[in-house]
């Protein structure tokens, strides 16, 4: 071959490499020019699991970083942002607000809804927020009602916090539920994300006890929420810096977290401070041995004798019967599940 012909058959590898290099180029500037002007707004999460078909999160797969909530700097500079924020601010510090001596009224027991739903609802399995705005209203077993999302904060008021409900229309009411479905803005009706709510947990093969639990909580938890569980007021006297766990300002017997499979779940993902669902500090043996304990210490009783109109949609745990099995009332409380869930096939855990 002549050095001129090599030189031809070049020429098209030439071409190819140049429409390549314009090709990234293109690409590069799509991507910086939609960062910069593209639609303002978090963007849409990844659905990765609808929890009605796909069931729970399979056993090892709580490794991967749970899905973000939007960034609280996307909140529009609006009358409707505004409200956002008040929402936002009153799930974090509701005790400043609600509380026995708080700005706006007196209805709660001096605990804040992040208490329970850590970083005002967004960090994840610890009773995170995420999926609320997708998943309500929703017919729930426990009222057999169908609920909107202020009835479901009304019921963390009357039993998480033990205090009294809001009007629906009242401020702050308005401003909670707007923060609730800021968070969830993006999530297709119906479908939940990875990292809401609580995470799963396997039972134990044995009861779990209040005898062992109450050793974890000496270890683990009254260094922060007193001997007695009292927990650690603020020095101005509106809150606390570590909530109570028992005694009469805590969550009354009606709450959620008075389940002990509940509790277990939440302090397996979030407890001692600091813990997170990928770094866990308790085994599972402690998480259900410790809510065993602190759910068989004093605190506020709810008459809730409305609750599961159908006793047969009880949750296994359900510490109140009657039930439509003959199980013992301690069974339900402490365990073991296995035979009861067993006993019932069908039913919705
Ligand atoms: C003592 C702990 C505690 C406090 C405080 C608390 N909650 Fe809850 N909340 C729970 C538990 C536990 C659940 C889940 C109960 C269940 O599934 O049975 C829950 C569930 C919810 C849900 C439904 C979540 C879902 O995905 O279905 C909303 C909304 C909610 N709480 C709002 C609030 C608001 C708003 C406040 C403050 C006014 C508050 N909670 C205070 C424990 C608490
Ligand atoms: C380092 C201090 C610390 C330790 C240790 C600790 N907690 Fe907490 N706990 C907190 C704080 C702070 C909150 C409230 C979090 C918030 O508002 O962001 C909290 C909240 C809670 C709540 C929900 C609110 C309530 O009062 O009911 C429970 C339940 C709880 N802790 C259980 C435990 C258990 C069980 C242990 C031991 C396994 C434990 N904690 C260890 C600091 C601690």
């Amino acid at each position: 071959m002549k050095p001129t012909e090599q030189r031809v058959q070049q020429l098209p590898h030439l071409v190819r490499l140049l429409m390549l290099l314009t090709a990234a180029v293109v690409l590069v500037l799509v991507v910086v020019v939609t960062r910069i002007y593209g639609p303002v707004g978090a963007p849409a999460p990844t659905v990765v699991a609808n929890e009605a078909t796909d069931g729970p999160p399979p056993p090892g797969s709580y490794h991967r970083p749970a899905t973000p909530a939007p960034d609280t700097a996307l909140i529009p500079r609006t009358a409707a942002g505004r409200r956002i924020r008040y929402g936002r601010e009153l799930i974090a510090s509701t005790a400043q607000y609600l509380g026995p001596a708080g700005s706006v009224a007196h209805l709660t027991n001096g605990m804040n809804c992040q208490n329970c739903h850590l970083q005002a609802g967004t960090q994840g399995f610890a009773n995170n927020y995420l999926a609320v705005a997708a998943t309500y209203p929703k017919l729930r077993a426990r009222s057999g009602q169908v609920e909107g999302i202020e009835k479901r904060v009304n019921d963390c008021l009357v039993r998480s916090l033990n205090g009294q409900a809001l009007a629906d229309s009242s401020r702050e009411m308005r401003a909670m539920v707007a923060y609730i479905k800021w968070l969830g803005q993006g999530i297709p009706k119906g479908q939940k994300v990875y990292g809401t709510g609580f995470m799963q947990l396997a039972y134990l093969d044995r009861a779990t006890d209040p005898v062992i639990g109450k050793a974890v909580f000496a270890g683990k938890c009254q260094s922060c929420h007193g001997p007695e569980g009292q927990g650690q007021p603020l020095a101005d006297g509106r809150g606390y810096q570590y909530p109570p766990l028992w005694g009469p300002h805590s969550y009354n017997d009606g709450a959620g977290l008075f389940r002990v499979t509940n509790f277990a779940k939440y302090v397996k993902a979030a407890m001692p401070y600091g813990a997170t669902f990928d770094h866990p500090q308790l085994t599972d043996k402690q998480a259900w041995d410790v809510a065993a304990f602190v759910n068989s210490q004093p605190r506020p009783h709810l008459s809730a004798s409305h609750d599961w109109p159908d006793i047969g949609q009880k949750p296994v745990d359900y510490p109140f019967g009657p039930y439509a099995d003959a199980f013992s009332v301690r069974q339900h409380k402490y365990g073991p599940w296995q035979p009861i869930e067993a006993a019932h096939p069908a039913k919705n855990k």
